[in-house]
């Protein structure tokens, strides 16, 4: 599969695409809902689960544990989970997910020991784990570190609820310490938590099922501890996934016209619509649609600038495809990333595409359009960027081939049959 290439037939800057085109479950939701079946006496039930590379991989692991995963029907998994599990993530599956880190917060709190390798994941700059191993140590947690590979245990087998203070919002790093603290002993409160969506839809859901979280979504996060978590009161439902939705949105905005993004929640994307509206793009938000309809063309839209922040502010995932439509408005635009460093790099390929881009420094780059792109042969260097690359690819005059699908595959399903619906030429091709 890492050999498959998409072939694009670029729309040579019309706006050609019209129709509907509907968002799956968010990725980023489904993966911490997966992990969190480990703090569950029996198992937990999922529906609307996206079918992307990501999710299998996350079940893999579950299963490697010992959680026995069933796929019900297309986007419903069971996950039934025995009294023991393994408490060792498998390197070569851990290696190729960052996500598989929030399985420690669940393991190391029920079985009072987790063993696991630096993670993986996309290369988007230096990803460390810190946050996370200061979390588990002030909750009473020992941590080694042998070449590549942690290896935690609790003395006393249970975790102790803490104050601890985050000196980034990390939302991976809040989703697995709420987690450890939903079976430890006592009261943790999380400050400066991250706030993005999927906190609190996880923090719903352990609630429902018996946890007691308070104020998952503001900066401070209360968790009292308790016992095991009952699957039966509750189905997670995976929530419509808003970096899809933001990323369909650029490219109606960019090539559509009567361009109708279905099955998304538009509160989620507020960061993103603004910043439309102000460049002149007219977005009408429904109550789970978002509707573009008299598009103006891009090259009569005005530059903007943009700054990637922590939620509610502009996503850093949809930074990529959003330089993208700032390649074709007119005007000067700067593009400041400030989460990740190094999550620029793919501008290179856009300027052989014919952009007019200048890097500042690794977090900020010019951006000069309207500049017409021309098709091109290129690699997905990972899973934003892979997404941008086939939206540059659909404005490009010509033909592009876009190699390492397998990164695309991580984070949207059968993403060619969903663009070939709104008009996209779009071709998966085998090795
Ligand atoms: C999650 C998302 C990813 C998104 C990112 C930011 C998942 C699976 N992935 O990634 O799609 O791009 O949020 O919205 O949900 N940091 C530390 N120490 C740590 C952990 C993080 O310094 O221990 C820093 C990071 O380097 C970064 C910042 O915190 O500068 C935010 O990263 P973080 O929110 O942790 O990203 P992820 O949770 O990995």
């Amino acid at each position: 599969m890492a050999r498959e290439r998409f072939l694009i037939k670029g729309l040579g800057g019309a706006q050609a695409l019209s129709g509907s085109i509907a968002v799956k479950g968010a990725k980023n939701a489904a993966l911490k809902a997966l992990a969190s079946s480990i703090l569950f006496e029996d198992g937990i039930t999922l529906n609307n689960v996206p079918d992307i590379e990501d999710v299998k991989r996350m079940n893999d692991i579950l299963s490697a544990l010992g959680v026995v995963v069933s796929n019900k029907k297309e986007g419903e998994y069971a996950l039934s989970v025995p009294g023991t599990l393994a408490t060792d993530l498998p390197v070569d599956l851990a290696q190729k997910m960052r996500a598989s880190i929030v399985l420690t917060g669940p393991i190391l709190s029920r079985f009072g020991k987790v063993s696991f390798p630096h993670p993986g994941g996309c290369v988007i700059g230096e990803r460390p784990i810190d946050l996370f191993l200061s979390g588990f140590e002030a909750m009473g947690a020992r941590v080694t570190r042998e070449s590549d590979r942690y290896t935690l245990f609790v003395p006393d087998g249970r975790l102790s609820g803490t104050s601890i203070f985050f000196k980034k919002p990390s939302v991976t790093a809040t989703e697995t310490l709420i987690m450890a603290a939903t079976l430890a002993k006592g009261e943790t409160i999380i400050k400066n938590a991250a706030r993005e969506p999927e906190i609190g839809i996880l923090a719903d859901f352990l609630n429902s099922c018996g946890a007691r979280i308070r104020g998952a979504g503001d900066a401070n996060i209360y968790i009292e501890g308790g016992g095991l978590l009952s699957g039966v009161r509750d189905v997670f439902h995976t929530p419509s996934d808003r970096i899809e939705t933001g990323s369909f949105l650029i490219l109606g905005a960019l090539a559509g016209v009567n361009f109708e993004i279905k099955n998304c929640n538009p509160k989620h994307v507020e960061a993103l619509t603004e910043i439309l509206r102000q460049v002149g793009v007219a977005v009408d938000v429904g109550k789970n649609s978002i509707m573009l309809s008299k598009n103006a063309h891009p090259s009569s839209l005005t530059s903007v600038d943009i700054e990637t922040r922590e939620y509610p502010g502009f996503p850093t995932d949809l930074q990529a495809p959003m330089t993208v439509f700032l390649t074709q408005t007119s005007g000067q635009s700067l593009v400041f990333e400030t989460i990740f460093e190094g999550r620029l790099s793919y501008v290179e390929e856009l300027v052989r595409m014919g952009a007019d881009i200048k890097a500042l420094d690794p977090h900020r780059v010019i951006v000069r359009g309207p500049k017409a792109l021309k098709g091109r042969e290129m690699e997905s260097p990972d899973l934003r960027a892979g997404l941008a690359f086939v939206i540059a690819a659909i404005v490009a005059k010509g033909d592009s081939v876009i190699h390492n699908v397998y990164n695309i595959d991580r984070g949207y399903e059968k993403i060619e049959e969903r663009l070939r619906g709104v008009g996209v030429d779009i071709k998966r091709i085998g090795p």
